[in-house]
């Protein structure tokens, strides 16, 4: 069966390293008919700068943050979705801001019941991706740490694609590895 995946990427650099690393990883997906929607996590107009911890999804019924803006729908998105591809570059060895801002709100796909130290999510289940480029190759795994722990607790599978020494953006348009490794990625998971 094809599978729906959602990018969220988390550079603000339209034609950067992010960027082509996803529309490769995208180029192999496709090939096995899955259907990919990519958002751009540095245009969403959001009303807060990330989870404001008022706890209030955890109150409701419904796994969806109280605040409506950009994040709310893309949110709404990642339950519908088999994969969901959080895509940003490397800075200060985690991911970028404008990824996080979304990471952190989803706290409201997740139920807890801290009496009965319980926890429920409909995220269980699912396809947790990361896909990342450092200049450096220092500092990708400390990247993935967090992603790797939430894939774990989620009941997400967990899979990554790293790409160290890639230099300034755009600079991995020439890199032929890089292109080729994330177009097999794309293979894979699609
Ligand atoms: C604010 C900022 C912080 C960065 N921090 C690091 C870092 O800690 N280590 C590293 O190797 N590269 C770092 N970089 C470089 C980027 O991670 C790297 O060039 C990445 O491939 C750029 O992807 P992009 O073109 O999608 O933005 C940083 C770049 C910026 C702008």
């Amino acid at each position: 069966m094809s599978k729906n995946i959602l990018v969220i990427s988390g550079s603000p650099k339209k034609d950067g390293n992010t960027s082509l690393l996803i529309e490769w990883f995208k180029q192999g997906a496709v090939v096995n008919g899955a259907r990919i929607e990519i958002i751009s996590a540095a245009s969403l107009k959001c009303k807060v700068n990330g989870c404001t911890s008022c706890r209030m999804c955890q109150k409701n019924k419904e796994y969806e943050c109280v605040i409506k803006d950009d994040v709310t729908k893309v949110l709404k998105k990642m339950l519908e979705v088999d994969v969901i591809v959080m895509a940003t570059p490397l800075y200060f060895f985690g991911p970028s801001a404008q990824l996080k801002i979304v990471f952190d709100r989803m706290f409201s796909l997740y139920k807890w019941d801290n009496d009965a130290g319980s926890m429920q999510t409909p995220l269980k289940g699912k396809t947790f991706i990361v896909i990342a480029s450092a200049f450096e190759d220092v500092g990708l795994d400390a990247l993935e740490k967090p992603f790797v722990l939430t894939a774990e607790y989620t009941g997400m599978k967990f899979e990554s694609l790293l790409i160290p020494n890639a230099g300034v953006s755009g600079a991995i348009k020439a890199n032929n590895k890089a292109h080729q490794k994330a177009i097999a990625f794309g293979k894979k998971v699609g």
